[in-house]
């Protein structure tokens, strides 16, 4: 396979005008590299292909990246963002996010997060089931406040993924049912609870997703919904449609084009919105792979390389699992290359594994590289998204910083862990510091 990266003359892997062997010496390694540029170009295009919708919100779903920074700087761009616990919340205000544009999920969301979310007036709550709405209207009434609300549906479409993250087929964990009028009914209840001010209608199918043709089936089941509202004399203004554009991991994944998923919703909409003789609502989408997935590459470290005869050669680098759990998770595939070789053919077939005490910490199974020696970097490329976000901290390995790079410059979003703070919570009881355990 060519190198389609940028290299220089060194033969250098360069992202963001930065050479990443210099980032590899600067910084360390592992090493997550944040292409800024590239993922402000994403916030763009989403912008630029939504703009014939008459309204429309971008909102950024932290779960895939989120930090202080990162943030601080999707509110920079113009985007909204998506919070899913009182911790992603927390993260948010102290970038500095205006509460108005925060959007407030969870499938259990605990009293004491609703109630900070309503005591700081979050822009929408996003209630996922009528449990949480009962709780809400309560709280609302309590603190003297009216909670700006979206009924998460789930439309029973089955988006074509993996089913780990398929999330809008009718026996998901997520959302109200359109089946047996669930949906409707949880509408009407919205609307005659105190407290509550239902604004519109939110589902997401899944992510990772290539086909288009699920998000036009479920435009049509939440365009249906919002007309029987209609019918009732009930107004949603609002329509979330979520995230889940795919993007490409490896060569022979197709995903469209973020101008052409922007241009298929639109149309889907204009003629959803014919078909039930509808004014378009407010369309809000929440991308979070297809904003940062291809913005972060992590650069590893090459160690051991075995050649085990008559099988293959499995070549280690100093992370693995519990930096990518995607591979393990699902079967998610990856590309990469020799950051310090890119002006080197492949000529030799790895697999390419972690350092953690699991057989199932492979990161790539199989890819052609120029020849490995311990000491090279191995550049693994799309883990921007939900990779630092579901890293852990397995065999006691600290997580790896995170620099954004940007025209040639380089810059520290996240620190790289240190031992010390492993044990940070750590704590010994004191019945443990006498010699010896009663009963051992
Ligand atoms: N909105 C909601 C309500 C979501 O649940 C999600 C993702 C998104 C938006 C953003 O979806 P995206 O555009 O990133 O596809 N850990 C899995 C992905 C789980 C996605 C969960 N929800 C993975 O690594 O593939």
């Amino acid at each position: 396979m060519e190198n389609r990266e940028m290299q220089n003359n060194a033969g250098h892997l360069v992202i963001g005008g930065c050479d990443v062997v210099e980032l590899a010496m600067q910084w360390g390694t592992p090493l997550s590299v944040f292409d800024e540029e590239l993922a402000a170009n994403n916030a763009r295009m989403y912008r630029e292909a939504l703009s014939s919708l008459p309204e429309y919100e971008i909102i950024f779903a932290g779960k895939a990246l989120l930090t202080v920074g990162i943030a601080r700087f999707m509110t920079n761009l113009g985007l909204s963002l998506d919070v899913v616990s009182g911790g992603e919340l927390y993260i948010a205000l102290t970038a500095g996010v205006p509460a108005q544009r925060i959007f407030f999920h969870g499938n259990n969301k605990t009293a004491a997060d609703l109630g900070t979310a309503l005591d700081l007036g979050v822009g929408r709550i996003v209630v996922d089931n009528l449990y949480e709405l009962e709780l809400l209207s309560d709280l609302a009434q309590k603190k003297k406040r009216t909670a700006d609300i979206l009924l998460r549906i789930m439309p029973g479409v089955e988006a074509h993924t993996h089913s780990y993250i398929q999330t809008g087929q009718l026996d998901s964990k997520f959302g109200i049912s359109v089946a047996h009028n669930q949906a409707i009914d949880a509408v009407k209840l919205a609307c005659s609870l105190p407290g509550l001010r239902l604004r519109g209608v939110h589902c997401h199918i899944g992510s990772q997703i290539f086909e288009l043709a699920s998000y036009a089936k479920t435009i049509d089941v939440m365009m249906s919904l919002i007309a029987e509202a209609e019918a009732l004399g009930i107004e949603l203004t609002e329509l979330n449609l979520g995230g889940g554009l795919g993007i490409k991991y490896i060569d022979g994944d197709q995903p469209a084009s973020i101008r052409d998923f922007g241009a298929y919703l639109t149309g889907a909409l204009k003629s959803a919105a014919a078909k039930y003789n509808l004014r378009l609502p407010k369309i809000m989408v929440e991308p979070g792979r297809s904003l940062v997935g291809a913005a972060g590459t992590t650069v590893y470290r090459i160690g051991s390389i075995k050649e085990n005869k008559g099988s293959r050669t499995y070549a280690a680098v100093n992370g693995g699992m519990a930096d990518n759990p995607r591979v393990a998770l699902y079967q998610a595939k990856y590309r990469a290359v020799v950051a310090n070789k890119m002006d080197q053919a492949p000529e030799h077939t790895y697999t390419i594994v972690g350092q953690f005490c699991e057989s199932s910490d492979v990161l790539i199974n199989s890819i052609e590289l120029p020849q490995l020696e311990p000491g090279d970097l191995l550049a693994v490329f799309c883990t921007g998204a939900y990779n630092y976000a579901m890293a852990s901290n397995f065999n006691a390995v600290p997580r790896m910083p995170i620099v954004t790079v940007y025209r040639g410059q380089s810059d520290l979003v996240v620190e790289r862990e240190t031992y010390q703070d492993l044990i940070r919570l750590h704590r010994i009881p004191d019945r443990w510091l006498k010699d010896g355990v009663e009963g051992g």
